[in-house]
């Protein structure tokens, strides 16, 4: 076993909890690959996960996180919840089967894992994740997959989500949503944040980066990612890559190296589209 990489800084959430800036994604793993990633992560430094109900490993991120012997109470846990638990009654059913699966008595971050506007329950949905959190069963409320306009009817009702997780790469950079989130005082967190090996990462603007700071094409788009102040949740089953994924914070990208990283934005829209698919 090699030697821990340094913690990841954190971001602080307008409630107060602090977000590890670089989590562990665990889709598409099952609960036994999810239980040996965890354990390996955890060892390695990260302390965030990212798992969902919708994922079916929520059981393995527990085991893997009692297996690590790095303390609960050190580890950040994301996990979403489905359409149907959308309602003040069905988040709390929803808390007690993931913390139940989990093995833990709290959650870190619960998110609304899609709008599902077909079903138009979201509302309730975050009525439900803030009473969780005012009676501190979970630290942080958030959503995924919300455009600005789902994002707006929160807002109105006056429970803006903490966080929303959304698709996030330098090919779907999304300015317009970036900014509405920081008007708002709600940190993005990246999911997909490698485009799931996408070809920018053999672009030019990476490549070059890459070279001149001694780092891989995947660490300079991480580092990207955490420079703009969001959080971002790589998945990797191995070790290798877990450990370049984490090793990202000694190193800082010039701005016009932001800059020519964020020019390779398409606009072209999510991979997909959250007013038609949900679970
Ligand atoms: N909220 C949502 O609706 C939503 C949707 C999708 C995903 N997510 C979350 O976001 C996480 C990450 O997204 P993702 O899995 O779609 O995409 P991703 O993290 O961009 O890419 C994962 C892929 O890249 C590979 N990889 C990881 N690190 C690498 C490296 N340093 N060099 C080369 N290849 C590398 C992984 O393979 P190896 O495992 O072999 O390293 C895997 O095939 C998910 O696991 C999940 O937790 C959330």
């Amino acid at each position: 076993m090699t030697a821990a990489l340094p913690l990841a800084p954190t971001l602080t959430l307008a409630g107060g909890a602090q977000l590890p800036a670089l989590a562990l994604g665990t889709w598409p793993m099952d609960d036994s690959e999810a239980a040996v990633a965890v354990e390996s992560a955890l060892r390695l430094g990260y302390r965030h996960i990212d798992t969902a109900e919708n994922y079916g490993n929520e059981t393995g991120v527990g085991e893997g996180i009692r297996r690590s012997g790095v303390p609960r109470e050190d580890v950040f846990i994301t996990t979403k919840f489905n359409r149907e638990w959308h309602s003040v009654d069905g988040v709390r059913a929803a808390f007690d089967s993931a913390t139940k699966r989990l093995g833990v008595d709290y959650l870190d971050l619960f998110l609304i894992h899609w709008p599902n506007p077909d079903q138009d329950q979201y509302l309730e949905a975050a009525r439900g994740l803030a009473e969780l959190r005012n009676e501190g069963r979970i630290r942080a409320r958030g959503v995924s997959n919300f455009t600005p306009a789902h994002l707006q009817r929160l807002i109105d009702a006056g429970i803006t989500p903490e966080v929303c997780q959304i698709q996030l790469e330098p090919a779907h950079v999304s300015p317009e949503q970036q900014a509405f989130h920081r008007e708002h005082g709600i940190i993005t967190v990246a999911y997909s944040p490698l485009g799931r090996g996408a070809s920018f990462l053999d672009s030019p603007e990476v490549q070059s980066a890459a070279a001149a700071h001694g780092k891989t094409p995947s660490q300079v788009v991480l580092r990207w990612h955490v420079q703009q102040g969001n959080g971002a949740a790589p998945k990797s089953a191995s070790p290798a890559r877990q450990r370049e994924n984490l090793d990202i914070f000694d190193f800082a990208l010039s701005d016009a190296e932001m800059r020519s990283i964020s020019s390779l934005d398409t606009g072209e829209p999510w991979r997909l589209n959250p007013e038609e698919f949900g679970h």
